[in-house]
């Protein structure tokens, strides 16, 4: 089958030079090395859907707080680890006005990135209790943040959610906490890739299991405010944007500032480190660290050790998007709801040409517009479909590598795909259709 849309010799030849072990389970970084080099040699624009990346600028207000603080001088000193003193406040102000939680301002710290946060927050819970070694994931999940626990030596547990949603949840949670080796676990709500939201029922029987377990929960709030379906996005008005931070105080919240505020590039997120959890005494911290006090560990030690805190500018740059949002001047969802609109017409596209939508439901209800869908294609393995859609000049990544059971299915993001390009998305998923419906 050489009639495809993108040079069919040259896809094969790149493939075959990048000599993956399986082009299904590469990493995005390295999916997008290979897209890269085939849109170079082709001249063609794929349809790109591998990458969470923002689509949207920036609030212009932030770069120039940005700049504002470069041009005063700040670029030559050392941070403070604890974060700035204003963006603290803002942090603080922020975790009661959309989440209505009360935490103390030591307790909010800028980090660099979610990513950093993550991985921060793996390396020092995993230094808590020596007879706890597994770290669990509510998967699907985040392909980094599997690699981070691989590569710290700590043994994973996982399991796919969807299968157990609502009142099923429980049991299927309790038959992995109650090993008792778990010391920590993780969801990311919305989830990335299935774009699933969890309900406050299913919070509350996670943090009852976990506080019977003295399992320390982390709520990666990398799609903060992104169930459209709600407007979580009125300072200090209900609804609320969900959270395990209601129902126990054992806690670590990690907002990144990538996705809701279009700030990827320069890398901050927020960590919020429940109170008790803060101030809490470990004995065996004293092995790794000059501190048995949580907090302090995370600031003084890990944070530290990793990256001596997170750049000034984009500090200034945060305080001011999150100082906008709370005072209600600035609201964050007028502007990625773009995304929501996008995922809809995207996402029939598809199915209008034999794809199917692989996390389809919400428990009850068809799965929401957000950042992310997932989709199949029958009869091919979502490994042969990624590398086979390649050829077509769209590309997505395999959610094999997110520790999903639907091993048929690959993750698009929309949110790199122009409006512009959904003509070309429909021409090429018809070619793809009419082709492999002739061959099943
Ligand atoms: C679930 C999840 N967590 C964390 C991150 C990392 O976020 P950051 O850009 O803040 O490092 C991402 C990025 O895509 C993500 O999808």
């Amino acid at each position: 089958m050489k009639d495809t849309p993108i040079n069919y010799e040259v896809v094969k030849r790149k493939i075959q030079e990048g000599n993956y072990p399986s082009i299904g389970n590469v990493s995005i970084r390295e999916l997008l090395k290979l897209v890269n080099q085939i849109e170079q040699e082709t001249g063609e624009k794929f349809v790109r859907m591998e990458m969470g990346i923002p689509g949207l600028p920036t609030p212009e207000f932030a770069v120039n707080a940005e700049i504002e603080s470069l041009k005063k001088g700040v670029s030559n000193t050392y941070v403070d680890i604890e974060g700035l003193p204003e963006l603290k406040k803002e942090m603080q102000r922020f975790c009661k006005l959309f989440l209505n939680i009360d935490v103390d301002k030591n307790s909010c710290i800028p980090t660099v990135g979610a990513t950093l946060g993550s991985f921060a927050s793996f390396f020092t819970l995993s230094k808590l209790d020596e007879s706890k070694d597994t770290f669990l994931f509510i998967d699907p999940g985040f392909p980094l943040q599997k690699q981070m626990i691989k590569s710290l030596g700590i043994k994973i547990d996982h399991f796919d959610i969807y299968n157990y949603r609502g009142n099923k949840l429980r049991d299927k949670l309790e038959s992995h906490l109650k090993k008792g080796n778990v010391f920590s676990l993780l969801y990311c709500n919305p989830n990335n890739p299935s774009w699933i939201c969890l309900t406050e029922e299913e919070l509350k029987v996670i943090a009852e299991l976990a506080v019977k377990y003295n399992v320390v929960v982390i709520e990666d709030s990398a799609y903060f405010g992104m169930d459209f379906r709600k407007d979580y996005s009125i300072p200090g008005k209900p609804p609320y944007q969900p959270t395990i931070a209601n129902y126990m105080d054992n806690y670590i919240l990690l907002i990144s500032g990538s996705k809701i505020f279009s700030y990827a590039g320069q890398r901050i997120s927020m960590m919020i480190i429940s109170d008790k959890l803060f101030n809490s005494k470990f004995e065996n911290l004293k092995k790794y660290y000059n501190s048995d006090i949580f907090g302090r560990v995370m600031i003084f030690g890990t944070l530290y050790n990793i990256t001596a805190g997170t750049a000034h500018s984009p500090q200034y740059g945060l305080t001011a998007l999150l100082k906008a949002v709370n005072d209600g001047t600035y609201n964050y969802r007028s502007d990625i709801m773009e995304y929501a609109g996008k995922a809809k017409i995207m996402k029939k596209l598809f199915t209008d040409n034999g794809f199917k939508i692989v996390y389809d439901k919400d428990i009850d209800k068809p799965i929401a517009d957000g950042f992310y869908f997932t989709f199949s294609y029958p009869g091919l393995t979502g490994e042969k479909l990624l590398e086979e859609l390649l050829y077509y000049g769209i590309s997505a990544i395999s959610l094999s590598i997110t520790g999903s059971e639907r091993l048929e299915g690959l993750r698009a993001c929309v949110s790199l795909v122009q409006r512009e390009q959904f003509k070309d998305l429909e021409y090429r998923l018809k070619k793809f259709n009419e082709h492999h419906s002739l061959n099943s």
